[in-house]
């Protein structure tokens, strides 16, 4: 693709544009070592560059690595992930988030150890036709993979810009400046390099708080910097606030000391992982029903059937309400749950048997693949219960 002027040349814009070389100089001294990461000028393993980009979609480069050394050590090919049961991805997947990814992973790993013979392709238009893979990623691949000329756009890359270009205007409005700006100043050599030298000025030089500027290859070339505003940008849109959603987890311990668990369904949130059985988490207060005040012996207990919570019966047990709550904040709103549990008895195990059923010994309850927010219930329940 072409280098184009911006066509949004501002009047704050800085009198002269900042350098592709300058801060590629600066990448091959200062460059973050990352697992996934070939040193300057040397080319990158296409699968691991998708791995890693699906892995830091939304999700910081900390997260990512104990993660990515796990995949790529146990799938070191595209073709040995397509061979993988999705389970087993997705429990490997357990606590990064966004599972959707995960089984796109596994879909993308199939299509192109099958369709392309192991190999990805090298054209954007391509790369955006496989799941799970956006322009973004198209944009990483091409680039970091296979050296040709994409634009990378990430949070980092947004910040950087905005300060160099002094631009004003709020995101996620000022996107399509933004994204010229980038366009303007990527360099048709060296282009995988340039992406991740951005990246690395946006995550510690240009850092949103208090950017280090007396360390900034591109200081003389900043018009926030000039004009003061640089820690200012980049300005944002203000958020609606999360809203909060309640529910309650049951904790259901059979005498051999099993746990019930479940499975997801594939769509929605959480698609798939296990969870430890809840009732709906509702806008409103916890939908569950007591027959007494307290979780007393015999009270009875309502497992709402709602679209996240699979069918449970109406089970009388011995409840015990566990003192505290569990916080979990997802990207559309904040979770509450409260957390119940019971001892059952051998009819009440056998009553909730079915194919759903995942009873799973407490001390292996770790190397389920649980979710974050069930990792949570699960360590609130194991202390509370003794
Ligand atoms: N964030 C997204 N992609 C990245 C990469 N390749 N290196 C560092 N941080 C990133």
């Amino acid at each position: 693709m072409p280098r184009r002027k911006p066509a949004h040349k501002p009047s704050s814009a800085p009198k002269i544009l900042p350098k592709a070389s300058t801060l590629l100089a600066w990448y091959d001294k200062y460059h973050r070592r990352l697992p996934w990461r070939s040193p300057p000028g040397k080319p990158a393993d296409p699968y691991v560059v998708w791995l890693s980009e699906i892995m830091l979609q939304q999700t910081t480069v900390t997260a990512v690595r104990p993660y990515f050394e796990a995949f790529f050590s146990r799938w070191p090919s595209v073709e040995k992930l397509a061979e993988a049961e999705v389970e087993a991805v997705m429990t490997a997947w357990a606590g990064l988030g966004y599972y959707a990814r995960a089984r796109n992973l596994h879909k993308c790993a199939g299509i192109v150890a099958r369709e392309f013979d192991g190999k990805f392709p090298d054209k954007q238009e391509e790369l955006l036709k496989l799941p799970g893979i956006g322009p973004y990623t198209a944009s990483a691949i091409t680039s970091i993979a296979f050296q040709k000329y994409a634009v990378v756009m990430d949070g980092n890359v947004e910040r950087v810009m905005a300060r160099v270009f002094a631009v004003a205007d709020p995101l996620p409005k000022s996107k399509a400046k933004l994204s010229e700006f980038a366009r303007s100043l990527t360099p048709k050599k060296r282009p995988g390099d340039y992406a991740q030298a951005v990246m690395d000025l946006g995550a510690t030089v240009c850092i949103p708080k208090s950017p280090r500027c007396n360390l900034c290859p591109w200081s003389d070339n900043c018009a926030g910097l000039a004009q003061g505003i640089a820690v200012t940008l980049p300005k944002k849109q203000t958020k609606t606030e999360r809203p909060m959603r309640t529910g309650q987890a049951f904790w259901m311990v059979r005498k051999d000391g099993c746990v019930l668990l479940r499975r997801r369904p594939n769509r929605g949130l959480l698609g798939g992982m296990t969870e430890v059985p809840c009732s709906a988490w509702d806008s409103k207060p916890s939908t569950t029903t007591q027959s007494t005040d307290s979780y007393g012996q015999n009270s009875s207990l309502e497992l709402s059937n709602t679209k996240i919570s699979c069918e449970a019966p109406l089970l009388k047990a011995r409840w015990k309400l566990i003192p505290g709550t569990i916080s979990h904040t997802f990207t559309h709103f904040h979770l509450e749950l409260s957390v119940v549990g019971a001892n059952l008895t051998p009819a009440q195990a056998r009553s909730l048997d079915g194919p759903e059923a995942i009873w799973t010994p407490v001390e292996k309850i770790g190397r389920v693949g649980l979710p974050s927010v069930m990792r949570k219930v699960a360590q609130h329940a194991i202390k509370g219960m003794g």
